[in-house]
């Protein structure tokens, strides 16, 4: 059929609907309303298809997943295939009793966000009063429970000072892992970019504190650092480079390279309702556009890391260049990387406006 790997993981997007209002969010501004989701029967036949597809792990995301009351079934079905389950979630709508079912029905892992390590902080970031609290106490019951725990710290202007303190969060509430992902500047968050981007010497400053801490901690906690791709001088291997080893399923069954694909404009996604998942992966037009090397123009074309990073992000380089198939700007060999520079020096000099907050009032009426 084709001479590509399957995927190693699929993020299955429960529903769009979320109590959390994060500026950064991953979702797209076009949000997917609750009377689109899929149905349980939907779902698990696509767990089946992506279990014979060669899949080995399901990260049941969102939005927030926990507010779908058949995410129990949903998990047991991934455990009866012999699939791990990873749950990412904000935590605030999970207690001790709905956990202990989760982990009955065979989940593995649970991914919790942490917006700050301050109270008031967090809930302004996040756009949730109490917040902040509830995920303390999930995270505990978590632990309790014997459950795999990973701290997702994602940082920004507001809390870059403090990378520190969170890796120390993460290591109080005996979390295996932290993952500080330095804000991605596409969706939620390129509409909130100057409300978000900490200048240079902060981030360098936030990046040798990482360092030393995944060297002291080394064997007690693992930290995943994404490093931010503004002052970067390559680009990180987005998604591990674009139809390589992962895909991202809509609340309405939309099938995506990545998260924020449907920012390119042009591209044509297929829908698991119509098609088979199988189908999609090895032959959908949107996986083939920018799999492999062959799409590249220069610099990346004839760069000996094409490979390595893939080129980079392709929804990076559309929101900043308007041509998805440019190399990242992040890269210093893009012609356009200084532009990139240019706009994060000043917009994080400049003081910083107010969020423009993820919640459906703020979202685009999604393409048909
Ligand atoms: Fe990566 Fe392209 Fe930059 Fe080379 S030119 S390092 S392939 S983004
Ligand atoms: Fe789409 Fe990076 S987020 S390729």
């Amino acid at each position: 059929m084709s001479d590509h790997e399957p995927p190693l993981a699929i993020l299955a997007e429960l529903s769009h609907r979320c109590p959390l209002r994060c500026p950064y969010c991953s979702n797209p501004v076009a949000l997917e309303r609750s009377d689109g989701e899929m149905d349980l029967d939907t779902w698990t036949g696509i767990l089946d298809q992506a279990a014979k597809l060669g899949v080995l792990q399901v990260h049941f995301s969102g939005g927030e997943p926990t507010v779908r009351r058949d995410l129990e079934a949903l998990v047991q079905h991934a455990t009866d295939l012999g699939l791990y389950s990873n749950l990412i979630t904000s935590a605030v709508l999970l207690d001790r009793a709905r956990l202990e079912r989760l982990k009955a029905a065979g989940l593995k892992h649970v991914q919790i966000s942490f917006q700050a390590v301050e109270s008031a902080l967090a809930d302004r970031i996040g756009g949730y009063p109490g917040g902040h609290e509830r995920k303390l106490a999930v995270a505990r019951y978590v632990r309790d429970l014997r459950m795999a725990l990973t701290v997702n710290a994602v940082i920004n202007r507001h809390n870059v000072a403090r990378v520190d303190a969170m890796i120390e969060l993460a290591v109080e509430l005996g979390a295996q892992r932290i993952e500080i992902a330095h804000v991605q500047y596409y969706g939620w968050a390129l509409k909130n970019r100057a409300a978000l981007m900490p200048t240079r010497a902060e981030t360098d400053i936030a990046i040798g504190k990482v360092e030393a801490a995944a060297a002291r901690l080394r064997g007690r906690l693992a930290i995943d650092h994404v490093v931010p791709d503004y002052y970067a001088l390559r680009p990180k291997a987005c998604m591990n480079g674009w139809g390589r080893r992962f895909l991202n399923i809509t609340p309405s069954g939309r099938v995506l390279p990545c998260h924020a694909a449907e920012t390119i404009p042009g591209l044509q996604f297929q829908s698991v309702k119509e098609l088979p998942l199988a189908e999609i992966w090895h032959q959908g037009p949107a996986f083939q556009q920018f799999r492999g090397t062959a799409w590249m123009k220069a610099p990346c074309r004839d760069c000996e890391r094409k490979e390595i990073d893939w080129g980079g992000c392709r929804c990076q380089a559309l929101a900043i260049t308007g041509d998805a198939a440019e190399a990242d700007p992040a890269c210093e060999l893009s012609p356009y990387h200084g532009r990139l520079v240019e706009m994060a020096t000043t917009e994080a000099a400049a003081k910083a406006p107010e969020f423009v907050y993820r919640q459906f009032a703020n979202a685009q009426v999604p393409a048909e």
